[in-house]
């Protein structure tokens, strides 16, 4: 007989109740037989004379502070200290990165242009818009894996003519894309602020983990892009032909 069942009588044994096995405390029952384990604490037990339940002390605390939702259309997941302000601010990253990708995707249907005919500027700015796509849809991820209803909002009509009479259309739609990168790094670091004031490190860690990171790597490599076709000189005497090269250059 293991050590558990010298401790209890036959009488005093506890019973396990379906409250218990909801609540996923259940899983502890495989410990039973382990010296640390404390079975009052997790236990339900029935009193023999009055027939009551008593709940151990973090059946208690755990039904207490983490009630199954009664509604179903609240998340079952849902923890507390994920506040409402964090779950908005996540949308509205989404619709951010959203807008980017709308932006980059009229790029790239006006380098397609016939007239225009720059097609590795236009498969430049359809992977960037796809990027950005990927983007809203990590956040939509973990808005849902916190339990966060995901709420798509409008897309602003992105600009539709990228031509610049000094810098060219490839200059200019780079310079702009750059200026694009670095506002959503302060969006994200916003977002980053609203997650540290609700206290929440999980969220923290997801945005610098999964997007502060790559978008400084995007803002230097849209940066280098601007530099290196400034260099060739897209907007001095020559800047069609200087735009022509690099366009060739993106295709590789
Ligand atoms: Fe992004
Ligand atoms: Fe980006």
């Amino acid at each position: 007989m293991s050590r558990f069942h010298h401790m209890l009588s036959k009488s005093s044994r506890p019973v396990i109740t379906a409250t218990i096995v909801r609540c996923g405390v259940g899983r502890s029952i495989s410990r039973q037989n382990t010296r640390e384990f404390r079975y009052d604490k997790f236990y339900a037990i029935r009193d023999g004379n009055s027939g009551e339940l008593n709940l151990g002390e973090a059946i208690v605390e755990a039904t207490s502070t983490h009630p199954i939702p009664v509604d179903v259309h609240y998340s079952f997941a849902r923890a507390p200290h994920f506040q409402q302000t964090l779950e908005d601010a996540i949308n509205d990253q989404i619709n951010i990165e959203y807008n980017v990708s709308y932006i980059y995707h009229s790029m790239y249907a006006f380098f397609s242009r016939d007239n225009v005919a720059l097609d590795g500027f236009a498969q430049h700015f359809k992977k960037e818009s796809l990027e950005e796509r990927s983007h809203a849809e990590l956040l939509m991820d973990y808005q849902t894996k916190r339990g966060g209803k995901v709420s798509l909002q409008a897309i602003m009509p992105p600009q539709l003519e990228f031509e610049h009479a000094q810098k060219g259309c490839g200059l200019y739609a780079l310079e702009l894309a750059l200026s694009l990168e670095k506002l959503n790094y302060d969006k994200l670091l916003e977002l980053h602020k609203i997650a540290d004031e609700c206290g929440d490190a999980a969220a923290c860690d997801f945005i610098e983990g999964e997007l502060l990171k790559d978008q400084i790597d995007s803002v230097k490599e849209n940066a280098e892009m601007v530099a290196s076709l400034t260099r060739m000189g897209a907007d001095g005497p020559h800047g069609g032909l200087a735009t022509w090269h690099f366009d060739k250059m993106l295709k590789k």
